[in-house]
């Protein structure tokens, strides 16, 4: 079968490679691939920097962003032939730390987790995959190609989490919330603080292109200037991963705000920082800064539900471009207006 395969360590080695039959270890649901998304892990993943694939394996099939359809499932399993399912990415190490052992595998502490089409296991790019029942997540039908938000989606359930968590220190009751960065993540983090009623504010370097109206059809303000934010935010969410942007809206911080990182980039290797003046606002002003990758199983369950209170053709305005499998290394090169690129795993 087809799959979207690159070399561990070897850069610009993606290619649509033919593979196996997914192996039985990998779970008993067997499933017709449909859609993977493309994220920046992606492209990182073929620049050869990091990644491996299956141990012993030279190539690995990389996808980590799934939708697909169920073609086998055992009985009692809790799925059906034809069933939408996503794949959950990573698993918990094989002799769980105390994190992992409690279903927190995105707070693995020995790092000797797994991740589909990342780490050490392959992914979801392929004509066919397995997963076991409890690491696929249903996705209800009329979510239909929109659930290969699924997982991009878990990933700001968790953040938004974590900031939950954070704020509950003390009285909490956010009203303002910025955003960086106005990709999918951005956009979904965007999303969820409409949902929940907040005003939000987000930031991008685009002047033009479909970010500006998508921010603007939520009920948010779009700026290309943090110098043009009004207000003080309660709660920032970053999904730029620069390192002057995380400095910029630390600064502005509100009194016990919370700032949750979501984004890394190679960036530049240093950015001048007056780094006393920064530690005096954050500590006066009880602020948080919090880091937060990956997502638990209840994360996804979190954002099936956050994709169907969505508009879908708001949704489906985030997929901008469909790629086939027979193609799919052109997913990696971006265009300008991009914001996710799926591979259609059937073409
Ligand atoms: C994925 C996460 C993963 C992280 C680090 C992200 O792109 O969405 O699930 O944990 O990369 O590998």
């Amino acid at each position: 079968m087809r799959a979207m395969t690159v070399v561990p360590g070897k850069a610009d080695s993606a290619s649509v490679g033919e593979v196996g039959e997914p192996p039985e270890a990998d779970g008993a649901v067997l499933v017709e691939g449909l859609l993977a998304g493309i994220c920046g892990t992606d492209i990182e993943l073929t620049s050869g920097d990091f990644g491996s694939g299956r141990p012993g394996a030279d190539r690995m099939v990389i996808g980590h962003e799934s939708l697909g359809q169920v073609l086998e499932a055992p009985p009692g399993s809790g799925f059906d032939p034809g069933d939408l399912v996503a794949g959950i990415v990573r698993r918990p190490d094989p002799e769980p730390c105390p994190a992992c052992a409690r279903g927190e595998w995105d707070f693995c502490r020995n790092g000797r987790y797994t991740e589909r089409g990342i780490k050490d296991a392959d992914g979801y790019g392929a004509e066919r995959w397995r997963v076991a029942p409890y690491f696929a997540v249903p996705v209800p039908a009329e979510l239909g190609r929109l659930g290969v938000l699924v997982e991009p989606a878990s990933i700001l359930t968790k953040a938004w989490d974590q900031v939950d968590q954070v704020g509950a220190r003390s009285w909490y009751g956010p009203e303002q919330v910025l955003v960086t960065g106005a990709g999918p993540i951005g956009l979904l983090a965007a999303l969820i603080a409409r949902q929940r009623g907040y005003a939000v504010h987000v930031l991008d370097r685009a002047t033009d292109g479909p970010k500006p109206q998508l921010v603007r059809d939520l009920g948010g303000v779009y700026l290309t200037d943090l110098a043009d934010l009004r207000v003080t935010p309660d709660v920032v969410i970053e999904a730029t991963g620069a390192g002057q942007v995380v400095v910029d809206c630390a600064k502005l911080l509100g009194p016990a705000g919370v700032m949750c990182l979501t984004g890394i980039s190679p960036g530049p290797a240093s950015i001048g920082v007056q780094m006393d003046a920064l530690t005096r606002q954050l500590v006066v002003r009880n602020a948080a800064l919090v880091g937060s990758v990956n997502a638990a199983k209840r994360h996804y369950a979190d954002a099936v539900e956050v994709l169907l209170a969505a508009d879908p053709a708001w949704l489906e305005r985030l997929i901008t471009r469909t790629v086939p499998l027979s193609d799919w290394p052109s997913a990696l090169v971006k265009e300008p207006d991009d914001i996710k690129v799926v591979v259609d795993l059937r073409a």
